[in-house]
């Protein structure tokens, strides 16, 4: 067991998830099996990542919940840009993976791009319950399903790659997660002390999006 510093600052203990490498570490060889497996894997991606979900919402009764709070915003909506049900997440980390393995020779934008997903997630936080567990178990459930896969045990580059792929997207992703709701927190106390200060756009539209995610908190749920 080791540990290693996240870009999130913390010390992360490698004891879940075996050999956590990072992408810079990634061989060309593994590199080339991680492409290679995901194209055979994306035509079954949306069964695959259907099942990962499925799974979480077992593991996870919140997860439930808030996709459930997501479709009903859904039915009010109609609006697909919006949209963040389950089903639509089955599509959205199918696109999410096509763009992730676009950017393996370039680790910071790698890395940027995971955290901005796990950032955009921190306004669950408060009114959904969203935490950081939920990001491992999902790591869990994502280990097991992808590195089973017959496309990924097929060589031993693609599960070694497969492997340090996923540890690094969960743990990113939680970095991602707990950074913004630091810097939430931070400014939330300032507010406190600066009231009236204008608030730049990112802050407004997280808060409406709060707002939003608290009225659907008042809906019934049966
Ligand atoms: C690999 C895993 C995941 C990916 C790739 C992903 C992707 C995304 C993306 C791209 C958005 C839109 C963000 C924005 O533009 O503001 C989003 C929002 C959302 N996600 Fe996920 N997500 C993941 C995991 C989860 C999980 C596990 C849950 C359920 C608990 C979840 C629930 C939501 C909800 C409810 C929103 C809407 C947030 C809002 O109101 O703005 N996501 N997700």
């Amino acid at each position: 067991m080791y540990s290693r510093k996240s870009s999130a600052g913390n010390i992360r203990f490698n004891n879940s998830y075996g050999n956590l490498g990072t992408i810079a570490s990634l061989t060309f060889s593994q590199k080339q099996a991680l492409n290679l497996s995901w194209r055979l894997l994306k035509p079954q991606a949306s069964a695959c990542f259907r099942k990962i979900f499925l799974e979480l919402e077992i593991a996870s009764p919140k997860v439930k919940q808030i996709f459930y709070k997501a479709a009903l915003v859904d039915a009010f909506n109609k609006d697909d840009d919006n949209s963040a049900t389950l089903e639509v997440h089955i599509k959205l980390t199918t696109k999410f993976f096509d763009e992730l393995l676009a950017t393996l020779d370039d680790e910071n934008e790698f890395v940027a791009k995971i955290r901005g997903i796990g950032s955009a997630h921190a306004i669950l936080a408060k009114g959904s319950n969203f935490s950081s567990d939920i990001w491992e178990r999902l790591g869990e459930i994502a280990m097991e399903r992808v590195c089973s896969h017959e496309v990924v045990t097929k060589t031993r580059e693609a599960s070694r790659a497969w492997r340090t792929l996923i540890a690094i997207l969960i743990d990113e992703l939680r970095g991602g997660f707990e950074g913004e709701l630091r810097q939430h927190r931070k400014s939330s106390s300032t507010d406190q002390i600066e009231m009236g200060k204008v608030e730049d756009e990112e802050e407004l539209h997280s808060k409406l999006q709060q707002l939003r995610m608290d009225y659907n908190q008042t809906l019934p749920y049966t």
